[in-house]
């Protein structure tokens, strides 16, 4: 599926997004959009609508597996999620969510896991949570020709350390923290960082203090790009979204609606009709 963008009056195919068009869209003052998807018509539906960069988040364990927290995702659960957007994206830069565990061991296990998202899932990045403490996975995978995504203020999978899942930053200590892992991890070698609900002031803050660019989730309009969860931004699912979340649709009404319409037509006989059979 292509995507074409009005340049001069005459429809122009947009470049395939690759890893320097992070860089490229900052320096030129253009948001970079992001979304997460977990299956191949999400793959799809992301790629059409033209976002820069598609990630396969571990949120999948919430949004997609019934879990209540990303701790329980494994990566043989990424590897086989990230697989089935990779067939369905083409357009867009495709990045892999390194799960709970699998790149804090050591930077060996780091770029092992690393390696199995590019390998076995076709993904052309990996993300990582963490500040300082994964400076030396990071430089580990990215010397392996495998570029790096970072992940600061709240990070779902330290959800015991944070005491759930709160707003990061408020205080004036806590923002330096956020601004020196913002650092610490620019350094080790990341293209660009997510920063998640993060205080308006600690956002600019950060983004004031790293040259990549800074993907915000509930962290104000200063960052260079946003970043939403598919199923919080079309309502896959019926819980209600965090405060961040823009909802444009509710995908779980059409289709519980449209499977109530099912209900009524087998059981009435409306459904199936003559040009329904062979
Ligand atoms: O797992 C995920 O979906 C994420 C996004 C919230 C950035 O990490």
């Amino acid at each position: 599926m292509e995507n074409f963008k009005v340049q001069n009056g005459k429809a122009v195919r947009e470049a395939k997004r690759r890893v320097h068009h992070f860089a490229m869209l900052k320096q030129r003052g253009q948001k970079i959009v992001m979304v997460t998807a977990y299956d191949y018509p999400t793959g799809l539906a992301a790629d059409a609508a033209g976002v820069d960069a598609v990630l396969v988040g571990d949120s999948l364990g919430m949004v997609a597996l019934g879990f209540d927290q990303t701790i329980p995702v494994t990566m043989d659960m990424m590897i086989h999620h990230t697989a089935a957007v990779r067939r369905a994206v083409k357009r867009a830069f495709l990045i892999g969510d390194l799960p709970f565990l699998s790149y804090k061991v050591s930077p060996e296990q780091a770029l092992t896991n690393a390696g199995r998202f590019v390998q076995e899932a076709g993904a052309e990045a990996v993300k990582l949570e963490g500040g300082g403490e994964v400076a030396p996975m990071i430089t580990k995978i990215v010397t392996a020709g495998i570029p790096v995504m970072g992940h600061i203020g709240l990070m779902p999978q330290s959800l015991h350390k944070h005491g759930g899942y709160r707003v990061q930053g408020r205080q004036n200590e806590t923002a330096q923290m956020l601004v020196e892992d913002a650092k610490a991890i620019e350094h080790a070698g990341v293209f660009a960082l997510v920063a998640e609900a993060v205080d308006p002031e600690a956002a600019a803050e950060i983004c004031a203090a790293v040259s990549i660019p800074v993907i915000g989730i509930g962290a104000s309009r200063i960052c260079d790009g946003q970043v939403l969860v598919l199923s919080d931004l079309v309502g896959a699912i019926p819980a209600p979204p965090p405060k961040f979340v823009k909802r444009y649709t509710s995908v779980y009404d059409t289709m519980e609606g449209a499977i109530r319409e099912f209900c009524g037509d087998v059981r009435s006989g409306k459904f199936p009709q003559e040009q329904h059979e062979y």
